[in-house]
């Protein structure tokens, strides 16, 4: 049995319902359920010395496993909330003033470009590029110029799927004296990742990473925004001192969590991590065979598709009349996906099968019509 067929097992949903939904949220496979599960347990039964057991490293062990995923150092990986609140790190940290400008582009998700909208009334210029998808990578590299300070894309586009040459990105951008960010919450857990490319990364784990809504982490390349824009007792070198008038900022990671970081949910995504970076190859091969599939088996159908598929990762968008109407009928019929973009979207996971896009294929072919 392949880990793929044995680790469906261990995904609850897989029993009720065809899940195609990976891109909007991942449900919680049980061994990365049991991560956070047992955390709890034992702050049931044990309050502060559990905590102080898991705390002990100052959560050294879970950024390794994250940062072994995405091949950079557990010293660049630090907790937070959501993919938001890491690009509001970065917006807020790079002290950008008048004259600087942001390039960013018109298909990113609202939580990349949005935070940089503060930043217009310090006279920054945020450049909102229009790219075609079959020109994506030129077109917004033609919008970078001598005064760009960043450059903050997506990995993988959630409203067309196109996965981006960010390794291209960030070596034009990077001659050109500007620094990178890359929002991987479509693509971490799903296909290969590697941070060592980009300065800023961030991702909420709840989709591809299959980890709880509450986890995520913020990657800051070594030696980039020492002095953070936001302090709070966890960015001190001294904050198990617990005095008012005592602070440093701490060199390390922590030094962006400010305060309490949710333990359980942040357990379950390294856990997660670990599963995923054991098994990067077959992950990603099985995630990249079946949206190939889908999107084989859509065109054979007649279906107009979005998604390019020599750029795709996990994610399909494909065209219909009525998208809101065709997803109901899905749903009716047990087959969870999103409409987004131009149609609907479909994002499997690696656990999924190829039986299951062929009932959603009949599916389809009645409710289109
Ligand atoms: C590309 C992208 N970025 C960010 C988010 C969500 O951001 P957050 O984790 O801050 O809720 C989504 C959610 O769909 C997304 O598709």
């Amino acid at each position: 049995m392949s880990f793929a067929e044995s680790f469906r097992d261990l995904v609850p949903v897989t029993k009720k319902f065809v899940y195609l939904n990976h891109a909007a949220v991942s449900p919680t496979p049980l061994p990365v359920l049991e991560a956070a599960q047992a955390y709890l347990r034992e702050v049931a039964s044990e309050g502060t010395i559990a905590v102080n057991r898991y705390e002990a490293d100052d959560f050294k062990g879970l950024r390794e496993k994250l940062a072994n995923l995405l091949n950079v150092s557990w010293e660049e990986i630090s907790f937070v909330p959501n993919t938001s609140y890491g690009v509001n790190v970065v917006a807020h940290g790079l002290d950008l003033g008048p004259g600087d400008n942001v390039v960013t582009d018109s298909l990113e998700f609202p939580a990349v470009p949005q935070p940089f909208y503060k930043l217009k009334k310090r006279g920054v210029e945020v450049r909102l590029v229009r790219p075609n998808l079959d020109s994506f990578e030129d077109d917004v590299l033609s919008a970078v110029d001598g005064r760009t300070r960043l450059v903050a894309i997506s990995h993988v586009s959630f409203n067309t799927g196109i996965r981006v040459d960010y390794e291209r990105v960030a070596r034009e951008a990077h001659s050109m004296g500007a620094y990178v960010f890359l929002d991987v919450i479509q693509s971490a857990g799903a296909v290969k990742v590697d941070l060592k490319h980009v300065d800023f990364a961030a991702a909420g784990g709840y989709k591809w990473l299959m980890a709880p809504q509450g986890s995520g982490f913020l990657y800051v390349k070594k030696g980039l925004i020492e002095d953070p824009p936001f302090y709070g007792w966890r960015s001190s070198k001294y904050w198990l001192e617990f005095n008012a008038e005592k602070f440093e900022v701490d060199k390390g990671p922590r030094r962006f969590e400010i305060g309490t970081i949710d333990v359980a949910a942040n357990l379950a995504l390294a856990k997660s991590a670990e599963i995923l970076a054991k098994h990067t190859e077959e992950v990603s091969s099985r995630v990249l065979e079946l949206s190939g599939y889908t999107i084989r088996r859509l065109s054979e159908e007649g279906f107009e598709v979005v998604t390019p598929t020599e750029k795709r990762a996990g994610i399909v968008i494909f065209k219909v009349k009525d998208p809101q109407r065709v997803v109901k009928e899905l749903q009716a019929k047990g087959i969870i996906a999103s409409a987004r973009g131009q149609g609907i979207r479909v994002s499997t996971h690696f656990y999924n099968t190829k039986d299951e896009i062929e009932k959603l294929i009949s599916i389809l072919r009645h409710s289109n019509g």
